[in-house]
């Protein structure tokens, strides 16, 4: 197997996201807590859920990796912030480069989904991250926020979904371009 589809999703947005992916490709997509032996596999398609910053199983699945084996990382964020917002970009940028080596870093393409969030469905422990999140930036001044505080104060406790099946499309064509 030379391509595969790797997701971490919590809470499904990801998953349903991959599962779209792996339909429109051909490609088998893949719980990263599940993943095969990936020694011959060429390219990498990782999908992960934003969590705090991080991408959910991402450092978990390329520690699996040979990185010098590995032509081609996509790497594929989905999070709540909204990624047309320069700012927002850059920060998950930043942070991406703290936890991919510089090497594959150099083959890695990278592009931002938006997910959703319920509220109502998550864990205790997650919820009680939001809600302290939630009281620390309460008591700062609404222009001083980022756009990314701005966008989580204005769903937080609500029930969101910005699922695009649409948005994966660049992304087919980025897999199709190495095949050609
Ligand atoms: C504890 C927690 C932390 C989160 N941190 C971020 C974040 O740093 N950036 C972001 O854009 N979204 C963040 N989100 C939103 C998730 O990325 C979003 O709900 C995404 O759709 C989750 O994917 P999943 O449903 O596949 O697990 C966070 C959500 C939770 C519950």
């Amino acid at each position: 197997m030379e391509r595969i589809i790797i997701y971490g999703s919590q809470y499904g947005s990801t998953q349903r996201y991959a599962k779209r992916l792996s339909q429109q490709t051909g490609i088998p997509a893949v719980n990263y807590k599940e993943t095969p032996e990936l020694s011959d596999v060429k390219t990498i398609i990782y999908l992960g859920g934003l969590y705090a910053g991080g991408v959910l199983g991402l450092a978990k699945t390329l520690r699996k990796i040979s990185t010098e084996k590995v032509q081609k990382l996509i790497l594929v964020t989905v999070g709540l912030a909204d990624p047309e917002e320069q700012e927002n970009k850059d920060n998950i940028r930043a942070s991406l480069q703290r936890q991919i080596s510089p090497e594959l870093f150099g083959r890695t393409k990278i592009f931002h989904l938006r997910g959703g969030i319920d509220y109502q469905k998550l864990s205790f422990g997650h919820r009680t991250m939001m809600k302290l999140l939630y009281q620390s930036l309460h008591r700062r001044p609404w222009e001083t926020q980022t756009a990314e505080n701005r966008a989580f104060m204005e769903t937080y406790g609500k029930q969101v979904d910005f699922t695009d099946f649409g948005a994966l499309e660049p992304i087919v064509q980025e897999i199709h371009r190495g095949t050609i």
